[in-house]
């Protein structure tokens, strides 16, 4: 008997953008579609604290039916920063980037769902404003690549490693998902 990925729909499915990442189907028998938590980091720069993009982001999110287990505002240390871009230090742009990202609060997210890390590069678009497509928050927001409103974690890994620079767990919040939420629901 052919099991379920023999089916041509569902191997459709998970040759396709909804089976990048080690998330959906991880744990099949279980009762519905199910995958293995994934999280990711998203952090709202400064730029667009100041331009009172912080709602427009949440709602993006939220409507695409992700969960959101962690949220703060804070002014992030240089240690934190130096950190988290520690693989940019020898790119000419570094010192411009550490100084933006220090030019004021951040509002910095967890949000949780299935390919979430994939899921929020595509929704957020092109590091370059100029090359993001309308539709993505860069697209829509961005004016330069040095002014690019949002970031969000570019692989599993990465995500794991940011969040647990950005959040103590005890920041983090383990809440029901009562199935309320919408992902279909209008813009
Ligand atoms: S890379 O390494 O440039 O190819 O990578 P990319 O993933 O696109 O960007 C990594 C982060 O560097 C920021 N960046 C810049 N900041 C300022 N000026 C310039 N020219 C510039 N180029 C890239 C970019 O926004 C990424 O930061 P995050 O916080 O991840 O968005």
């Amino acid at each position: 008997m052919r099991g379920l990925s023999g089916h041509p729909t569902l191997r459709r499915l998970l040759c396709g953008a909804l089976a990048r990442g080690p998330g959906l189907f991880a744990r099949p028998n279980s009762g519905g579609p199910s995958w293995t938590r994934e999280r990711t980091l998203v952090a709202v720069k400064p730029d667009g604290v100041q331009r009172r993009l912080v709602g427009a982001v949440i709602q993006r999110f939220e409507k695409r039916g992700f969960k959101l287990v962690g949220l703060k505002m804070l002014q992030v240390p240089e240690s934190v920063l130096a950190e988290h871009y520690h693989d940019l230090r020898r790119r000419p742009f570094y010192p411009a980037l550490i100084s933006y990202m220090s030019s004021g609060p951040v509002v910095a997210m967890v949000w949780e769902g299935p390919n979430v890390v994939y899921m929020s590069r595509a929704m957020i678009g092109h590091t370059n404003s100029a090359e993001a497509a309308p539709g993505t928050i860069r697209g829509d927001f961005g004016t330069h690549i040095s002014r690019n409103v949002i970031h969000a974690s570019d692989s599993v890994e990465g995500a794991q490693r940011e969040i647990q620079l950005w959040f103590q767990s005890s920041e983090l919040v383990d809440w029901a998902d009562e199935g309320h939420h919408s992902s279909t629901g209008p813009a």
